[in-house]
C-alpha cells in the first residue's frame, strides 16, 4: 500500500507493507535513525515522535495510521544549527548519559511542555512516566524539562 506523510516538513510517499510500524518506516525507509527502538512493546518510549504535534510511541502505530498526517522526529526539532530549547536544556543540565533514551525523552518532553508549560516537578515526572532511562536516575532530565518549561513560559519557544 502507499502511504504519504509530511516528516519534519517534507512530504514523503512510499510503498509499504500494511504491517509496517511507523518506527521502522522512519528508520528504514526514510533513514531517520535518531528515533530508537528500545523494546518494541510500547514500554520504553525510546521511539517517541510527534504526530500532528502530540507525542506517540512510533512502535505502537502502523505507518498506515500516519497516512496524511505530520510527523516530527528528533531530526526535525532543531532550526538549522540552532538547537531546540529542550535540546539545549538537556545539554545544560546533563540530562543524558548513553543517550539511547534521549531522542524519545526529548520528544515526549516537548509535547508535554507544549500541552502546558506550567509544570511542577511531580507533573514532569508523571508526564514522562512512559519514557524509561537506564542511566540518569531521572533527576537531571526533570531539571532540564523544568528549565525548558520555564523558558517556554517566558516566550522563548
Ligand atoms: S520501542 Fe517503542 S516504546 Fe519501546
Ligand atoms: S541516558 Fe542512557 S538510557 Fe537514558
Amino acid at each position: 500500500m502507499k502511504v504519504k506523510m509530511a516528516v519534519n516538513g517534507t512530504e514523503h510517499e512510499r510503498d509499504v507493507e500494511p504491517r509496517t510500524l511507523l518506527v521502522f518506516f522512519l528508520r528504514e525507509q526514510l533513514g531517520l535513525t535518531g528515533t530508537n527502538v528500545g523494546c518494541d512493546t510500547t514500554s520504553c518510549g525510546a521511539c517517541t515522535v510527534l504526530l500532528d504535534g502530540e507525542s506517540v510511541k512510533s512502535c505502537t502505530l502502523l505507518a498506515a495510521q500516519a497516512d496524511g498526517r505530520a510527523v516530527t522526529t528528533i531530526e526535525g526539532l532543531a532550526t538549522g544549527e540552532e538547537m531546540h530549547p529542550m535540546q539545549r536544556a538537556f545539554r545544560e543540565h546533563h540530562g543524558l548519559q548513553c543517550g539511547y533514551c534521549t531522542p524519545g525523552m526529548v520528544m515526549a518532553a516537548v509535547s508535554l511542555v507544549n500541552e502546558s508549560p506550567d509544570l511542577d516537578e511531580r507533573q514532569v515526572r508523571e508526564g514522562l512516566e512512559g519514557n524509561l532511562c537506564r542511566c540518569t536516575g531521572y533527576h537531571n532530565i526533570v531539571a532540564a524539562v523544568l528549565d525548558a518549561a520555564r523558558s517556554a513560559r517566558e516566550g522563548a519557544w
